[in-house]
């Protein structure tokens, strides 16, 4: 049978290599294999009050840069999550099923209160709730996410858990991370600490042209090279092996791991072919975006279709969760 795959991307900037590498890889096989579910999570974009002149341009991007990245509109249902008005219902029943205490707990929420302390808004406290109705809508399986979704995905599980169990019912299953066949990524900043990430400008993106991509990795923080041969790696320069090791073939990588060990490495060297490995793979998609961006009607078009279809079992699941909870209708 075959596996239901959903996977979401927030509307807040351009797509980096972190999500690519995190939720988009592998998308022809994951296509081929499943009913996948690709959408844009513009509702979750709201959580930072995005200007409304720009709202729907940034919508359009991130859809321009998923179709350029792979996905196919005839194998795959590519919507936009605020034109599925049931999700926003799904996530009005579930948030009754969540508790405040666990919320706050959530890692994500406590990184926003820390550094967004003017802007802790509601949204952000349920945020891992309406995530939850976006994979429950479409009773997915499978969800293609980095590392940092992994409690959110964990949280997704024990809504489903206690939906079934306080109405006891089979009928949400447990979703799990699609993972590649590995474990889950963090594509790492090359700003030396931390994930790549699109507010932290510390990242390359599917969008950028090959002098940016050049520029940006020959500026990454690196140390001043290993003291002695076999020293332990710094954080920064561990960082760029883990991006090597993503984007190149293991012969590159164990070449510059032997030279690191030997003690000579050139980081001036690790980090040109480091821009010419991403620079292969990014490239020829940037250029896929750069054709369809402009191309109103066909963005238009592919959305029209995909919400028509997330929308058919968007609402099938969710008339199933209002019967299980009782909700008649009058007329
Ligand atoms: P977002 O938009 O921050 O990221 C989209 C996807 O990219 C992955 N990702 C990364 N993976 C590895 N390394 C990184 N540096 C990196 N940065 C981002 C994320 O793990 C994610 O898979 N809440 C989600 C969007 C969302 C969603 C969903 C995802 C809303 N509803 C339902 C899956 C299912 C988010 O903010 O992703």
């Amino acid at each position: 049978m075959k596996e239901i795959v959903l996977s979401g991307i927030r509307s807040t900037g351009n797509l980096h290599l972190g999500n690519y590498f995190g939720a988009l890889r592998n998308f022809i096989k994951m296509q081929d294999e499943n009913l996948c579910y690709f959408f844009i999570a513009d509702l979750h974009s709201l959580t930072t009050h995005p200007d409304p002149v720009n709202f729907h341009e940034n919508v359009k991007t991130v859809l321009a840069e998923y179709l350029a990245s792979g996905l196919d509109p005839e194998k795959s249902v590519i919507f936009v999550q605020s034109s599925v008005p049931e999700v926003s219902e799904l996530y009005t029943l579930m948030n009754m099923l969540a508790y405040v205490g666990e919320l706050e707990r959530t890692a994500s929420f406590k990184e926003k209160v820390r550094k967004h302390p003017n802007n802790v808004n509601a949204g952000l406290l349920t945020y891992p709730v309406l995530m939850a109705a976006d994979i429950l809508i479409h009773r997915a399986n499978k969800v293609p996410v980095g590392k940092d979704q992994e409690q959110h995905l964990e949280m997704t599980r024990v809504f489903a858990r206690r939906f079934n169990n306080m109405y006891n019912v089979e009928f949400f299953p447990e979703p799990a991370a699609y993972n590649f066949g590995t474990e889950l990524i963090k594509i790492p900043g090359l700003d030396g600490s931390g994930k790549m990430g699109k507010s932290e400008g510390n990242g390359i993106y599917l969008a950028d042209d090959e002098k940016t991509i050049r520029k940006k990795v020959m500026r990454a923080v690196t140390d001043s090279g290993p003291a002695v041969p076999g020293a332990p790696m710094s954080e920064p320069v561990k960082n760029l092996f883990v991006i090597l090791e993503t984007v190149s073939d293991a012969d590159t990588v164990s070449f510059f791991k032997d030279r690191y060990d030997a003690g000579e490495i050139r980081y001036g060297d690790l980090k040109k072919q480091l821009a010419d490995d991403i620079c292969k793979i990014t490239l020829p998609i940037r250029e896929r975006i750069l054709e369809i961006r402009n191309n109103e009607k066909y963005l238009s078009e592919t959305v029209r279709y995909g919400v028509a279809k997330a929308r058919e079992s968007a609402a099938a699941t969710l008339a199933g969760v209002k019967e299980i909870m009782g909700f008649k209708s009058f007329y």
